[in-house]
């Protein structure tokens, strides 16, 4: 058994496995006092760069207590990315999981899968010609009026190279503005719109012949929604850049030879190297990711290979959770 079944199967663990499981695992429950975690067992390795987190020492397929849940959820907010290796997850687990960062989101473009309405597949096969879904940097649906709390993805399929996700710190790109710019963009409206992809005439639209992941266009896609460039995070308080180079493409009572440059000059330093966390994927791990914080993007490099993902969409909060005054 794996000692983070203890939270979850608690009453059906006989005294023996539960001595068992302490002593396997001494070393990382020590650990985990030492740094005073709440759920001790549960090992966090920070990844190189700012951000981003692997969390292993628990069983996401299980029912996991409410001690746990909040501490995932605390892990998730701190490190923006949290990946969760060698979890055997079905839909139903995935689901589950969800549910401790919100409510289901929606996902306008995408077609869910059968008997899920809110899980979706992200899939490419291996000889596939189109070009590569996502690789301009995002943050999901920021076209919406309540744009996705989290992002969660499973890696069902996964190539033994390539396909790295890309993770763009925002806190941290907002930080290092010069001030005055800070100042400059912190009073702006940016304007988003999911025309660029789904649209007809979009990347996904009526000329994307051959992909294998279920995209649906519309003319839906022509609709916009404005939101702060500058945005406080509800659960953190921490200002964030909330702009992107796939969705974002005006900003708010300025023309166009107003707009760009500064969008421009925005998208450059977001995605700078200093503020990048590049995830390796490996099959049977979960993602997760906080889209008021962080940007990302796909990376290709794995032709020849079938790739597939479940993915889910989180809205709002937790119940009983509070949204900072802002
Ligand atoms: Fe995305």
């Amino acid at each position: 058994m794996r000692v983070g079944q203890l939270t979850s199967s608690g009453p059906g663990l006989t005294r023996y496995q539960f001595v068992t499981a302490l002593v396997a695992n001494g070393d990382a429950i020590r650990d985990g006092l030492k740094k005073g975690k709440a759920v001790p067992f549960m090992q966090i390795k920070e990844q190189p760069g700012a951000f981003g987190a692997l969390i292993s020492g628990i069983d996401l397929s299980q029912n996991l207590s409410a001690e746990t849940r909040s501490e995932l959820r605390e892990q998730w907010l701190r490190h923006q990315v949290v990946g969760f290796p060698d979890q055997k997850l079905s839909v139903y687990d995935l689901e589950r999981f969800a549910e401790i960062l919100g409510d289901f989101g929606e996902d306008p473009f995408f077609e869910s899968i059968k008997d899920h309405p809110h899980v979706a597949e992200v899939r490419r096969a291996a000889d596939e010609q189109t070009p590569l879904f996502a690789e301009s940097w995002h943050s999901d649906w920021s076209f919406l009026q309540t744009p996705p709390t989290a992002t969660l993805l499973f890696g069902e399929m996964i190539p033994p190279h390539g396909g790295d996700t890309l993770f763009a710190n925002q806190y941290a790109a907002f930080e290092a503005l010069e001030p005055s710019f800070k100042a400059q963009i912190s009073a702006l409206q940016g304007i988003h719109s999911a025309a660029r992809g789904y649209a007809p005439d979009g990347l996904y639209g009526e000329a994307d012949e051959g992909r294998t992941m279920a995209i649906r266009y519309s003319p839906e896609a022509y609709k916009t929604q404005c939101h702060p460039i500058a945005k406080v995070h509800p659960e953190t308080g921490r200002t964030a850049l909330f702009v992107n180079p796939g969705y974002t493409v005006g900003i708010e009572g300025l023309s166009e030879d107003e707009s760009w440059p500064i969008l421009m000059r925005l998208f450059e330093h977001q995605t700078q190297q200093d503020f990048i966390y590049r995830h390796h994927w490996d099959a049977d791990m979960l993602v997760v990711w906080d889209n008021r914080c962080v940007l990302h993007a796909a990376t290709g490099g794995y032709d020849g290979y079938d790739r597939l993902l479940k993915r889910i969409t989180v809205t709002g909060l937790p119940e009983g959770t509070q949204a900072l005054s802002q």
